[in-house]
């Protein structure tokens, strides 16, 4: 039996070493320390054995256990370490191929002129407010003094969501003018910037949906001057110092006296050329003073308090302030558009 044993050992040993995978490795293992195993077969066959050579035996067969166990722990280690090695020589990164050129993405050139005009009502004491794109008409329209007769309420030129026009997507961002009215302490600095919609066909110069960037200040003994000074501020601030404005008068409903405001041509310096089609100036925005009707819809008093407000288109902003011709190139996205600025 010593001598199978040794013979087993022997045998073992070899097929161990000369394993070149773990599936080979594991099967040497069931060959020889399974249930089936030839060392299990032989420490059952032990019963047979006399007393004296019993433990002798018994010993020897722990001892080659135990050896072949250690075998084929090593031979697994190694195995895995040759196995990892191969696998780094594979996978072997050559530094010197060219890398992929990430393309870095790029602020939208409306975004950066809101940007600018943010900074600057910032810099005022403005806060900066976001309001919904689907709004009552009764803040779209009512409280902005805007009677049920009034144009732009009709079905052709606004988005309605239901039969009774009650809900829509909001035409102007002056009710959150009202918004503001309704949930702040006064006195209230607020500039809100968001997209409007109206139903205009797509052309140079119009689209379904664009920007505008309302602006509102109510306080005690505001008056026009003041609506003057700041958009002059402002004016000179997004288009160089000396940038001259022109008022005039002009009608919101919800506003008395109203007024639109115009910069002087960057063009041609107000002599008259095709970018302001020979009028020298250029339109910019809508303002005026709150009419009291507004305010005391709002539960404010206008014996104490007035304010006035104006609202902003962006995308012409930005069209003036990166001379950008027309209006769609704005919403296509074309990266090679986007990159110039
Ligand atoms: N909401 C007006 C429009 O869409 C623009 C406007 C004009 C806003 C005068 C104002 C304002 O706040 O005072 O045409």
């Amino acid at each position: 039996m010593k001598e199978q044993l040794k013979n087993i050992l022997a045998q073992a040993l070899e097929v161990i070493n000369a394993a070149t995978s773990r599936e080979e490795l594991e099967n040497a293992r069931v060959k020889y320390l399974g249930k089936k195993g030839e060392l299990t077969a032989i420490l059952r066959g032990m019963g047979t054995l006399s007393a004296e050579e019993r433990p002798i035996v018994g010993q020897l067969a722990n001892e080659v256990r135990a050896e072949l166990e250690k075998a084929i722990d090593d031979a697994s280690v190694k195995l895995a370490e040759a196995a990892l090695e191969q696998q780094l020589k594979a996978e072997k990164v050559d530094v010197t191929i060219p890398g992929k050129e990430v393309s870095v993405g790029h602020r939208h050139p409306m975004y950066i002129a809101l940007d600018e005009i943010k900074e600057i009502f910032i810099g005022m004491g403005f806060t900066v407010l976001d309001g919904p794109e689907i709004e009552f008409a009764e803040l779209n329209f009512d409280r902005l003094n805007a009677d049920e007769g009034h144009p732009s309420r009709d079905w052709s030129d606004t988005f309605y969501f239901d039969k009774d026009s009650k809900v829509m997507l909001r035409s102007q961002t002056s009710p959150m003018q009202v918004r503001a009215m309704d949930t702040m302490e006064l006195p209230i600095r607020i500039v809100a910037p968001g997209r409007v919609y109206r139903k205009d066909e797509v052309d140079a110069t119009h689209s379904p949906m664009f920007h505008q960037v309302e602006g509102m200040v109510i306080d005690k003994g505001v008056t026009m001057a003041d609506l003057k000074g700041t958009l002059n501020t402002v004016v000179e601030q997004l288009y160089g110092k000396g940038t001259k404005t022109r008022f005039r008068p002009h009608h919101f409903p919800f506003t008395e006296p109203s007024c639109e405001m115009d910069v002087q041509c960057h063009k041609c310096g107000g002599v008259g050329c095709p970018t302001c089609k020979g009028e020298g100036w250029i339109e910019l925005l809508g303002a005026g003073m709150i009419h009291p009707r507004v305010l005391e819809m709002a539960g404010i008093d206008t014996n104490v308090y007035s304010g006035w407000a104006f609202g902003i288109g962006l995308e012409r902003t930005a069209m003036r302030r990166f001379k950008i011709a027309d209006l769609r190139l704005i919403f296509e996205n074309d990266v090679r558009f986007l990159e110039q600025f």
